[in-house]
C-alpha cells in the first residue's frame, strides 16, 4: 500500500476523548520503548510524527493518525515499564486494554516484541489476554538489526514453546526494523488486505 498522506488527529489521555466516527483502525501495542513510535514513523516514512525517546515510557497518550483519509494508525502507550510505580503501571496497562475493548473499530492489533529480549511474562499475559477477549493480533518482532540470526532462532524458539503452552496455533509474526526499514512493505500489505474487508 502506498501511503499519500499522514496526519496527526488527537492524543487522548480517557476513552471519552478518542476521535469516534467508524474509520478503521489499526493499533501498535508493546512494553515501553520496544519500538512503537518508531515503526509507525518507519511506516509513514516520518521521521518525527510520533514521538520517539531513548527514555522509556515516552508516549502517555493514545494517538491518532489519519491515513490516505480514510483509516487510523493508533500509536499507543508502553506497558510493563518497570521504572514507574506499580500503580502507575497498572492504570496504563487498564488504559490501553479499556481501549483495546472499547475500541468498536480496531481490525488488528500489532504487539511489538523486541527480537532481542526473551520472553518476558508481561507480553506473555498480555497477548494470553488479547487472546481470551477475541481481539486479532500479528507479533512484530523489532529492533532485528540488533540480532544475530542465531540469537534470533534462540529466542524465536523460546517463544514458540511460550506460546504453545497456552495457545494451539501461533498467530502471524513479521520481523521489523525501523532503521532498516525491514517489515514495512509486509506489514503495510497485511493492513491493505484487511481494509479490504472493510
Ligand atoms: P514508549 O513510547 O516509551 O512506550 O516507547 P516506544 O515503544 O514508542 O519506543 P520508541 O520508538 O520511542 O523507541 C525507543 C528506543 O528504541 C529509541 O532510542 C529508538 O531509537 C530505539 N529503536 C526503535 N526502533 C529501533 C530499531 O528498529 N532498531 C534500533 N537499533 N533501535 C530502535
Ligand atoms: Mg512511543
Amino acid at each position: 500500500m502506498k501511503i499519500t498522506k499522514a496526519e496527526f488527529v488527537k492524543s487522548s489521555t480517557q476513552i471519552s476523548q478518542l476521535p469516534g466516527g467508524n474509520l478503521p483502525e489499526f493499533a501498535f501495542v508493546g512494553r515501553s520503548n520496544v519500538g512503537k513510535s518508531s515503526l509507525i514513523n518507519m511506516l509513514l516514512e516520518k521521521k518525527q510524527l510520533a514521538h520517539i525517546s531513548q527514555k522509556p515510557g515516552k508516549t502517555r497518550t493514545i494517538n491518532h493518525y489519519i491515513i490516505n483519509d480514510s483509516w487510523y494508525m493508533v500509536d499507543l502507550p508502553g506497558y510493563g515499564y518497570a521504572q514507574t510505580s506499580k500503580k502507575e503501571r497498572k492504570e496504563m496497562l487498564r488504559f490501553i486494554k479499556d481501549y483495546i475493548l472499547y475500541a468498536p473499530n480496531l481490525i488488528n492489533l500489532f504487539v511489538l516484541l523486541d527480537a532481542k529480549i526473551k520472553p518476558q511474562s508481561s507480553d506473555l499475559n498480555f497477548m494470553e489476554w488479547l487472546g481470551i477477549n477475541e481481539i486479532p493480533f500479528t507479533m512484530v518482532f523489532t529492533k532485528m538489526d540488533k540480532i544475530s540470526s542465531s540469537e534470533l532462532s534462540k529466542n524465536m524458539a523460546q517463544y514458540r514453546q511460550e506460546m504453545l503452552k497456552k495457545w494451539e496455533f501461533l498467530p502471524m509474526v513479521i520481523n521489523s526494523s525501523a532503521v532498516k526499514k525491514q517489515g514495512r512493505e509486509e506489514i503495510l500489505n497485511y493492513i491493505e488486505e484487511l481494509l479490504n474487508y472493510c
